[in-house]
C-alpha cells in the first residue's frame, strides 16, 4: 500500500471569481460584459456568504484541506486603498476552515486583476510587480497560522490570458471576441502559446511576493502551474522540449527555491512535428472538449519533480467537468492510482485538492460541472454528489 505523508492533505479547490459572485471591481467581469461569447458570473455560486457551508460539507465529508482564494479586486478596490472590511472577511473565511479542521490552502491571485490594474496596463505596466507586492503586503496580515500560499494560480494560463488581452482589448474594438481561456481554449488550438516574456515577469512577481511572505508569515509558499501532460509522438522528442518550455518549464524553473509546487492537471496531449495534437474526441470527451485521460496526474507529477530536482509537490487541482458523477470517480480513481505509483517511486506529494467543490463558473461558461457539490443557481441550494462521500472515504482511509 501506498505510504503517503503523515499530514497528506485531502481536499477540494475553488477560486473567488467562480463561487464567490459579483467581483464587480474585476477585469473578467468586465470583460464577460463585454464578450457575447461569454456567460454572466452574475452571483456564481454566492459563496461569498456561503463559504462556511461549502466548509462544512468538505468536512463533513472527510476532507481535511480547502483551497479558496483571496480576491485583489475586493482587497484594494483602487490603488493602495485597503479595505479592511474585506481583509477580515477572508480571516473569517480562514478561521471558519480551521475550526472545521480544514487546513486552509490560500491562494493570492487567480487569474482575475482590479479593473484598475488591468487599465493601468496589467502584468505588463512597469508598476505591475509593485502592485502586486502592495496587495500581498496588506494580506500577510491575516495570513497567521496559514501554512500554505500559492501566489499565483497558473501563471502560464495567466500568461494566455495576458496575450489574448492584447489581441482582443476594448481599444482595439475586439473586446467581444474574448473566449473562455479554459472552455473554448482547451480543446481547440484557437488560444495563443503563452508569451515567455511575460511568463518572465509573472515569475519575477513570485519571487518578489515570495520574499514578504517568507518575511512575515510561517507559510510554506508556492505557485500553481497548469501541467498538460505533453508527451511527444515517435521522433518529436526535440519539439515536445520545444513546445514544453514555453507553455510549462519557464514556469516550473521560477519554482526552484519555493517550498512547493502546485500541480494542477486534467487531461495529457500529443505533440507531433507540429506542435500541440488537438484532443482527439472520444466517448469520453470531457464537458471542456479535453481528452479522458485520467494518466496525465502521473505524467505532471513525474515531469515535474524531475524538471524542479526535487521540490514537493502538491496536487492543487485535479477533476474532469461531466455530468455524470460516475464518471467523476472513475477518472478520480484512475488519477490516483497513477498519483500513488508516482508517490511509490520516490516522488514527494503532500496532498491531493480535487478541482473543484462546486459546480462553478468555469471562466464564460457554465456548462462545463466539475464539482464534488452541484448547486441550484437559483436558490443556492447545495446538492453534494455521491463523489464528495466518495473521496472523503478515501480521505478517511488514506487508500483506495
Ligand atoms: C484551471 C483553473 C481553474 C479551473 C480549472 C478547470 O485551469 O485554474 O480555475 O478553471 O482549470
Amino acid at each position: 500500500m501506498t505510504e503517503l505523508v503523515p499530514g497528506f492533505l485531502w481536499g477540494a479547490s475553488t477560486a473567488p471569481h467562480q463561487v464567490e459572485g459579483n467581483n464587480l471591481n474585476s477585469d473578467f467581469w468586465a470583460r464577460e460584459h463585454l464578450a457575447p461569447g461569454l456567460e454572466l458570473s452574475g452571483d456564481a455560486c454566492d459563496s461569498y456568504h456561503r463559504y462556511a457551508e461549502d466548509m462544512r460539507l468538505l468536512a463533513d465529508a472527510g476532507l481535511t484541506a480547502y483551497r479558496f482564494g483571496i480576491e485583489w479586486a475586493r482587497i484594494e478596490p483602487a490603488p493602495g486603498e485597503i479595505s479592511r472590511a474585506e481583509l477580515a472577511h477572508y480571516r473569517r473565511m480562514i478561521e471558519t476552515a480551521r475550526d472545521l479542521g480544514l487546513e486552509p490552502v490560500v491562494t493570492l491571485h487567480h487569474f482575475t486583476n482590479p479593473n484598475w490594474f488591468a487599465q493601468e496596463g496589467g502584468w505588463t505596466s512597469d508598476r505591475a510587480i509593485e502592485r502586486f507586492q502592495t496587495y500581498v503586503q496588506a494580506v500577510t496580515g491575516i495570513l497567521d497560522g496559514v501554512k500554505w500560499v500559492c501566489t499565483m494560480n497558473e501563471p502560464n494560463m495567466l500568461a494566455v490570458m495576458v496575450t489574448m488581452g492584447r489581441q482582443y482589448s476594448a481599444d482595439s474594438g475586439d473586446a467581444k471576441k474574448w473566449m473562455s481561456p479554459t472552455v473554448d481554449g482547451a480543446a481547440r488550438p484557437v488560444i495563443p502559446d503563452p508569451d515567455p516574456e511575460v511568463g518572465r515577469r509573472l515569475g519575477e512577481a513570485h519571487h518578489a511576493v515570495r520574499d514578504i511572505l517568507k518575511k512575515h508569515t510561517d507559510a510554506a509558499v508556492g505557485w500553481t502551474v497548469a501541467c498538460p501532460a505533453l508527451t511527444a509522438t515517435p521522433g518529436n522528442e526535440e519539439k515536445l522540449k520545444e513546445v514544453r518550455y514555453v507553455r510549462e518549464d519557464l514556469y516550473l524553473d521560477a519554482a526552484l527555491g519555493d517550498d512547493f509546487i502546485g500541480v494542477q492537471v486534467y487531461s495529457s496531449q500529443a505533440v507531433d512535428e507540429n506542435g500541440v495534437v488537438p484532443h482527439p474526441l472520444g466517448p469520453d470527451t470531457t464537458l471542456t472538449g479535453t481528452a479522458y485521460r485520467p494518466d496525465g496526474i502521473g505524467t505532471s507529477v513525474r515531469h515535474v519533480w524531475e524538471r524542479t530536482g526535487g521540490v514537493p509537490v502538491l496536487i492543487t487541482e485535479n477533476g474532469i467537468a461531466t455530468a455524470d458523477d460516475e464518471q467523476r470517480i472513475r477518472y478520480t480513481t484512475e488519477a490516483l492510482g497513477h498519483l500513488f505509483a508516482a508517490i511509490d517511486d520516490g516522488v514527494d506529494v503532500r496532498g491531493y485538492l480535487h478541482w473543484s467543490a462546486l459546480d462553478n463558473y468555469e471562466w464564460g461558461h457554465w456548462g462545463p460541472t466539475f464539482g464534488l457539490i452541484a448547486v441550484d443557481r437559483e436558490t443556492f441550494e447545495r446538492q453534494p454528489k455521491p463523489s464528495l462521500a466518495w473521496l472523503g472515504e478515501v480521505a478517511r482511509c488514506g487508500h483506495l
